[in-house]
């Protein structure tokens, strides 16, 4: 009889310091903040995808990148995405948010817009302007850098003449071409 309560005894023992496993404590884990070799270069947060911007990344790089027709490229399909609706494809101002009431932007190929430099459509883009309202948190940088480019490329297509490319852009060789006579 003396033996009776023993097993059961040794059991509610064995049940209590089975609580007791460690091992999902001691497992291999990353800590909060640590380098984690599953990314590259050890960094320590998932690297964001392609085109989304950082939170407060709104300023980007000073100086434009060289126009390629990669960036071109690139420009012309974010400026169909982000701008089209409003300024229209051609940039003259006749999206087809107009005819819903939003107020008409300025034509790309007015004075006023082709005065602005590179750095001052980027800034546009960047904050907004008047009631357009500011990209800075939906385009990176170099996307900014992209439309831009493209902007301009709109600018200069328009009307093919030297008095209508961008203020700061005239008497610039365009793609190598000298433009026709210099000059102005
Ligand atoms: C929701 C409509 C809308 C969208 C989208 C939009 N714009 Fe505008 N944009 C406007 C309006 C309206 C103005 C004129 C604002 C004013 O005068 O108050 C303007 C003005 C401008 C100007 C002239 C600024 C100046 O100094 O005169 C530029 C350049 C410009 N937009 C570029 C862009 C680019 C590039 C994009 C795309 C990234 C874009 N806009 C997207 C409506 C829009």
């Amino acid at each position: 009889m003396r033996r009776g309560p023993l097993p059961g005894a040794l059991l509610a023992v064995a049940a209590l310091l089975g609580g007791c496993d460690l091992s999902m404590d001691r497992q291999a884990k990353y800590g909060t903040e640590t380098a984690a070799s599953i990314w590259p270069n050890g960094m320590e947060a998932r690297p964001l995808p392609d085109g989304v911007v950082e939170a407060g990344a709104a300023v980007g790089p000073e100086s434009p990148p060289s126009v390629t027709p990669a960036l071109l490229a690139r420009g012309a399909e974010r400026f169909d995405i982000f701008c089209e609706p409003c300024h229209g494809a051609g940039g003259r101002g006749d999206g087809a948010i107009i005819g819903r009431g939003f107020p008409r932007p300025p034509d790309y190929a007015s004075a006023q817009v082709l005065g602005l430099s590179g750095k001052q459509l980027f800034d546009v883009i960047t904050h907004g302007y008047g009631v357009m309202y500011p990209f800075g948190s939906r385009i990176s940088p170099s996307d900014r850098w992209a439309i831009v480019a493209y902007v301009r490329a709109l600018q200069i297509a328009d009307a093919g003449s030297a008095t209508a490319r961008p203020t700061d852009l005239r008497g610039r060789p365009e793609g190598g071409r000298p433009t026709n006579g210099g000059g102005s």
